[in-house]
């Protein structure tokens, strides 16, 4: 009896630990201190942060996760070998300050590294894997974004399955970001391990960077996400590896730094949006415009990230001033993107016969303009700010039927 019974209990319990599911059904939304404040981070920000993002709309339009990123911990552990925030910059805790966000509807998001230190030199969880899920379990965690410097030989899917195991079996359920930039093409084998992944190095505010592999949001785009390359018509996106669960992270948001104009912000967003991007803020939300507030709330454009078919979209084409990218939605509906990519304001033009595979009539709305703006039976024509861009969804129209 006893031997059945076990072996009943083997069956039904999962013998190895697993991703937590039904985590990030949709891309992310939230706010990432790195790109604005780096080391420049406390438990005051973090607040005021988060108070901001009540007031303003944020948090109600789906920006949850409040993540800490590098720098927030002393540079030792403790005798026990235990992470401690940096008492100066939290004098309160983590406890208190997850706490805090939870009382106001938000999660809370923390930073580690696979390495034996962080990216900015402080205690990395190599070797504390399942000591460091605790302490974020017992701080209330529910985000980790884990990064890969000072990993020396490490292999990249060891380590992030490491992490997996060890918050899985810390049992408070963990959305888990790998950060390891794309070195080992986590796209090929991190769906059972994290929710989301990095597919490039850092992102930068700056439209116009040179050098490949450099930094630059551009860049990043031309590199990995052109699925029709026009010079050779190789395919090389990956957005056929992101769905429900498990997504291309091409970094955090840039939208309203002062390094971007406005147009830039706008497209940048616009194209997260189409790549089904995890939308993480990166700019001092307590300090950002109206306008761009009004372009990070906009239900429309981030209803195209949220699509719930989770289909990432891709380049379409590329010309020497203008891109087109799409992105399929549910319901048939389909997002457009019509970039100008060129230094001077021009009237671009979108001729639907060239997106062939939309079938059907469709009503084309513009999503910044706020309103419908005739159908694919004629081409379009926008008035377009050097790198602004034009964001469409494309709704079937249906015919009465024949009597
Ligand atoms: C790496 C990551 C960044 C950020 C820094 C922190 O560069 O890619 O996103 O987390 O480390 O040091």
């Amino acid at each position: 009896m006893k031997k059945i019974l076990c072996l009943m209990l083997c069956l039904t319990v999962p013998a190895f630990a697993q991703k937590f599911e039904g985590l990030a059904l949709t891309p992310p939304m939230g706010f990432n201190t790195w790109n604005t404040f780096a080391t420049n981070i406390n438990e005051v920000l973090i607040q005021q942060t988060a108070d901001t993002m009540v007031k303003n709309g944020m948090r109600d339009a789906g920006y949850s996760y409040i993540v800490i990123d590098d720098c927030w911990s002393l540079k030792e552990r403790d005798a026990n070998g235990n992470l401690l925030p940096d008492p100066a910059k939290f004098p309160g805790g983590m406890k208190a300050l997850g706490d805090y966000l939870h009382a106001r509807g938000f999660k809370f998001g923390i930073y580690s590294c696979a390495g034996s230190k962080t990216c900015g030199g402080y205690p990395g969880s190599q070797g504390h894997e399942y000591q460091d899920a605790l302490t974020f379990a017992s701080w209330g965690v529910d985000y980790l974004k884990y990064d890969w410097c000072n990993t020396a030989t490490r292999d990249a899917r060891e380590a992030y399955t490491t992490m997996r195991d060890a918050l899985f079996t810390a049992k408070r359920p963990v959305v888990f970001s790998i950060c390891e930039w794309g070195n080992s093409k986590p796209w090929e084998w991190a769906k059972d391990v994290g929710h989301l992944w990095r597919t490039t190095g850092d992102i930068h505010a700056s439209y116009n960077a040179v050098q490949r592999w450099e930094r630059g949001w551009k860049i990043i785009l031309d590199l990995q996400y052109s699925l029709v390359q026009p010079a050779d018509g190789q395919n090389n996106g990956i957005g056929q590896y992101a769905g429900p669960g498990h997504w291309n992270d091409p970094d955090m948001l840039e939208v309203g730094r002062e390094d971007l104009t406005f147009a830039e912000s706008r497209a940048h967003f616009s194209l997260w949006c189409i790549l089904a991007a995890p939308l993480m803020a990166g700019a001092d939300v307590r300090n950002i415009t109206p306008e761009i507030l009004a372009v990070m709330t906009d239900k429309e454009a981030i209803a195209i990230d949220q699509d719930s078919l989770g289909k990432e979209g891709w380049r379409y084409r590329a010309e020497p001033s203008r891109e087109i990218w799409v992105r399929e939605l549910s319901n048939g509906e389909w997002a457009v993107a019509l970039l100008n990519t060129g230094d001077t304001a021009a009237d671009l033009t979108l001729s639907f016969r060239d997106l062939w595979f939309i079938e059907g009539k469709r009503q084309i709305h513009d999503i910044w303009d706020k309103k419908d703006v005739g159908t694919n039976e004629k081409p379009f024509t926008k008035h377009l700010d050097s790198h602004d861009v034009a964001f469409l969804r494309l709704k079937p129209i249906k015919e009465p039927a024949a009597k």
